[in-house]
């Protein structure tokens, strides 16, 4: 027998200025069932979501939870992860999980028992935060853990997730995952967004995929492979999904000699030559701290950096990018661009002085090198001027690559690059970063994807407890031999 149903939509339309974005969506979701939602960066699954948390209204169409119009009763009894952090900077951990519904008697706060309930939530996804700590303390994925568990600390009948798995390691998404399974067991339904297709496959009852706005299919996700999932989300055959590989090769570039920061780097050297090389290793190995002390957003406290086998001097980051050093950051929110600011604006904020003559902003060499970007990417965009806020949160990862570039890097550290980012596009950014290398720029990709650094890199080197555990050349560049050096283990 079919469950009860929970969700229906039907013809669910959303234009935003005259562009429509959701065209007429139809839905249903039964109860203790997992829908996965699937499409292009920019295909609108935010925006769908946004329409269901009555956070949007839709132009037309209708949506009934529990049998009751959904926009007129608001979204009672559904919980949601969004895809971006709601989480306030200066509080704690457990005040953001309990942020405007404080539980306490007599109107009282009741803070040990907020601290108690935080604990017991974490504890269940298996992370040791401790709940006093202030959000600004905490790594994207323990940010990601908080989320989550503020989500599950509210009674409700359906769970939206939002690319809840974006910045969580296999360990962390298969916790997720038993609770999702827990969840889907005791009778809650779960509407899961997720550019991972391989999990979309596991961990879903369906699949819905969405193209430009249109729901294209919707099928038991048992009848799909990933490979047929990407086909309907592009409407084209996807080219092979790495370029052939740029080992490095030529004098080294940069040189890290005896790299140490606190307890986080430890003794770290190497070198790198022009092309393309990884950097692996489990979460909390260290790679993003070597970065940010690499260019200087970190302090060290030993060591040097040598570029073409200069010694530099770097105090700020704005040192290291005069010389040509950039660093994409794995935490786009935090520190990669200003999501109030205009697209244009956010491309130029690190280059802006290549803009600048006597002191005057040269717009339209601004703009035309912002729109040469939006072109590059297939940066999905109402406009140059659109505030980074209204794009979707792919085409904010292209936008903070786009800032970078506009250095002209001799080295590139990416840290997490294809994050977020559809599968279409991810093939377009690998076949970028390996023009890159060609061209003599020094690639260091970070990544917790090891089919990513398998699929791109002929060297790789391996982290663990912020030491360089080694490196690994050609043929040794295995899920083997690089899951031993970070582990240590067989
Ligand atoms: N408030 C808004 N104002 C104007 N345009 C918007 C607004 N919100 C979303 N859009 C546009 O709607 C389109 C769909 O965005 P949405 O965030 O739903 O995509 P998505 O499928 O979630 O993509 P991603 O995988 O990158 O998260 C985008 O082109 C975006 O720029
Ligand atoms: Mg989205």
């Amino acid at each position: 027998m079919e469950s009860e149903l929970l969700l229906r939509t039907e013809g669910v339309r959303k234009s935003f200025e005259g562009t429509p974005v959701l065209s007429g969506i139809s839905l249903e979701l039964r109860a203790g069932e997992i829908l996965g939602l699937v499409g292009e960066n920019g295909a609108g699954k935010s925006t769908f979501v946004k329409c269901l948390l009555g956070l949007h209204r839709p132009d037309s169409g209708s949506i009934t939870f529990l049998g009751r119009d959904l926009l007129r009763t608001g979204p009672a009894g559904i919980a949601a992860i969004p895809q971006e952090f709601n989480l306030v900077k200066d509080l704690t951990v457990a005040e953001n999980i309990f942020l405007g519904r404080e539980p306490g008697r007599f109107g009282f706060l009741n803070r040990s028992l907020m601290r108690s309930e935080s604990r017991r939530l974490l504890q269940k996804l298996d992370v040791e935060i401790d709940p006093e700590r202030k959000i600004d303390s905490l790594s994207v994925a323990e940010k990601q853990m908080v989320e989550i568990a503020k989500a599950l600390s509210v009674d409700c009948r359906l769970l939206i997730m939002d690319e809840p798995t974006t910045v969580l390691n296999q360990k962390e998404s298969a916790i997720l995952f038993r609770i999702m399974r827990e969840l889907k067991a005791g009778g809650t339904s779960i509407l899961f967004i997720s550019h991972r297709l391989e999990e979309i496959r596991t961990i879903c009852d369906r699949v819905a995929v969405l193209r430009d706005g249109v729901l294209v299919s919707c099928d038991p996700a048992e009848s799909l492979d990933a490979m047929e999932i990407a086909r309907r989300m592009v409407g084209r055959e996807l080219k092979q999904m790495f370029p052939p590989t740029v080992p490095p090769s030529g004098p080294p570039l940069l040189t890290v000699e005896n790299l140490s920061s606190g307890k986080e780097v430890k003794h770290v050297s190497f070198e790198l030559q022009a092309g393309i090389t990884g950097l692996a290793g489990l979460a909390g190995a260290g790679r993003t701290e070597l970065a940010e002390t690499i260019c200087a957003l970190r302090k060290r406290s030993s060591g040097s950096v040598k570029l073409a086998g200069e010694t530099l001097h770097l105090r700020k980051p704005a040192d290291a990018l005069a010389h040509g050093i950039v660093y994409l950051s794995e935490d786009r929110q935090g520190s990669g661009i200003l999501t109030e600011f205009p697209l244009d604006r956010n491309v130029t904020l690190s280059s802006l002085r290549r803009y600048c003559h006597a002191g005057i902003i040269n717009r339209e060499a601004e703009r035309a090198c912002a729109e040469s970007y939006v072109k590059k990417f297939r940066i999905k965009t109402a406009s140059l001027e659109t505030e980074l806020k209204y794009l979707s949160g792919g085409n904010q990862q292209k936008v903070a690559l786009a800032k970078c570039l506009d250095n002209c890097p001799r080295v590139f550290l990416f840290d997490e690059p294809t994050r977020g980012v559809d599968i279409g596009a991810r093939s377009d950014l690998y076949e970028f970063i390996r023009e890159l290398a060609a061209s003599g720029v020094a690639c260091l990709l970070i990544s917790s994807d090891l089919e990513e650094i398998i699929g791109m890199c002929d060297r790789v080197l391996v982290m663990r407890a912020g030491e360089l555990a080694g490196t690994l050349e050609k043929e040794h560049v295995t899920e083997e031999e690089i899951m031993y050096l970070a582990t240590g283990v067989n």
